[in-house]
Parts: structure tokens; sequence; C-alpha cells
């Protein structure tokens, strides 16, 4: 089992998104694949199940003060696939994580439920909230990898060294194994991209994949119409990117 969190405390960067086209391409190639959302704002959740908003059990119940939550039953099919599979959450989320502070053993409670789950999956992924709160700490306890995905608009990279700052201290990890990659990249932007590549170079010390996302009028239509891409448009030249990411990612571990 591998762990993936997918994080930045910046919203509307591609973390989602990525998420889901990710585990889609993984899922494809025969790969068992576990998505968390870890958002309140349950959008994975409800871009999966096709426009719920409401989940029990969900997320919120691996933070019940009792800890007697079963993770399995949380487990729910993704569009209806036999190795793609996603546990969902809800608005309710926010106010147990509000509560959260008092709870024991609070920032090592989803660590202590994957790994239930350890020889049910290769692939793990973790779709954080637009913030540091209690779920991200516990995404960045669980993860073995931290993919942050940067847009491409002037302020991509504001965030981008505090973000890596509390890596280091939550993780622990001397080896922290993180990589930086860029979304919604637009090929004209020649001089924006040429900006952002060297700061990115400077900010997250050459560890930045070689696959970038493109900027794609498909992606965000497949989300709308909740939908992964490759179900969307099947001959979309943007589902090559998530399949390089994808072999980049699984280069990672070997
Ligand atoms: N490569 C891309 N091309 C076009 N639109 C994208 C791309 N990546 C993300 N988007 C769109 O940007 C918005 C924010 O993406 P999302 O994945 O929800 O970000 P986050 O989870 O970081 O808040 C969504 O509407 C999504 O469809
Ligand atoms: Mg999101």
């Amino acid at each position: 089992m591998k762990t993936i969190a997918v994080l930045n405390q910046k919203g509307g960067v591609g973390k989602t998104t990525t998420t889901i086209n990710l585990a889609d391409v993984l899922a494809k190639q025969g790969k068992q694949v576990l998505v968390v959302d870890l958002d309140p704002q349950g959008n994975l959740s409800k871009v999966i199940s096709g426009g719920e908003v409401r989940f029990d059990p969900n997320v919120m119940d691996l933070f019940a003060k009792d800890n007697k939550a079963d993770v399995r039953a949380m487990i729910r099919s993704a569009y209806d696939s036999e190795n793609f599979f996603y546990i969902p959450t809800d608005i309710r989320l926010s106010r147990v994580i509000e509560a959260g502070l008092t709870l024991s053993f609070r920032e090592v409670r989803l660590t202590n439920h994957l790994n239930k789950l350890k020889d049910d999956f290769d692939y793990i992924l973790l779709d954080c909230p637009p913030n540091l709160s209690l779920t991200t700490t516990n995404a960045i306890v669980a993860a073995d990898l931290f993919l942050m995905p940067v847009n491409s608009g002037v302020f991509a990279l504001d965030g981008l060294e505090d973000l890596l700052d509390a890596l280091n201290e939550v993780s622990q990890d001397q080896s922290l194994n993180y990589y930086v990659f860029r979304n919604e990249v637009a090929a004209q932007n020649k001089v924006i991209n040429g900006a952002i590549e060297e700061d990115l170079l400077q900010i997250a010390e050459g560890r930045i994949l070689k696959t970038s996302i493109r900027r794609s009028e498909h992606i965000g239509q497949a989300s709308f119409m909740s939908m992964p891409l490759s179900k969307y448009k099947k001959g979309s030249t943007a589902i090559n990117d998530y399949k390089s990411l994808a072999k980049e990612i699984i280069g990672l571990f070997k």
C-alpha cells in the first residue's frame, strides 16, 4: 500500500481534479485504488457520487470521540468500478475538526484506520482541504509521498514555502518525499511559465515532477459532469498528462 497525499493550502489549484483523474488512470491499469476525501467541502465526494452531498458513514466518523468507526463500512465503489473506491465526506466534517483539539491521538487517527486496509489497496490517495487543519496533518502523518499541484497564475507559488515548512514540522521524517507539479499549464503563456519554473527551482529545490498537466476545458467539463476525464471524453489528449503523471509517480516508489 502506497499512500499519497495531494495537498496545497491554496484552493482551486487542482488537488481534487488530480486526485480523481490520477486514481482513475491507476485503476484502469489494474491497480486497487482508494481515494479519501478529507475536505469538508466534499467536492471529490460530490463529483464521484454524481451529486450527493450527505454520506453516512463518512470520514468524520474516523474522528469520532469513541474511536470505534469501521473504516471498511465507509468504502464505496467509484463509478461501479471493481478496483476504484472512495471514502466520502460532507460538510459535517468541519464541526468534527473544530472539536478535534480534545481528541486522543488526533494526528494518527487516519493512519491507524488506513493501516487496516494495507492488504486491500495498491494506492490510497488523500484529497486534502485548502488549509493545514486536522485532516491535513492526519494526511501528512499517513502519507508516504506528498504531491503538490501548483497552478499557473501570478500567485501560483504563494504559500508553497510555508507548506513545505509545515510538512517538515508535522512529518518528522528526515527523507521527506515531496514533489511539486504544475497544473493548468497553457503553452502560450511563455513568460509566466518561465518565471514560475525559475521560482519553483529555488523554492522546491529541484523536487519538481517532469510531468505537468495542461489546461484543458475537457478537464473542467468532466468534473462538472461528475466524471473522470477518461469517461467524459475518451479521446482527450489531456488524459495523456494523467497517464504520464501516474507513470512518473509509480517510478518514484521503485
Ligand atoms: N488542468 C486543468 N485544466 C482546466 N481546468 C482545471 C484543471 N485542473 C483543475 N481545473 C479546474 O479548476 C477548478 C479547481 O480545481 P480543483 O481540483 O477543485 O482544485 P482544489 O481541489 O485544489 O481546490 C475546477 O473547476 C477544475 O475543474
Ligand atoms: Mg479540492
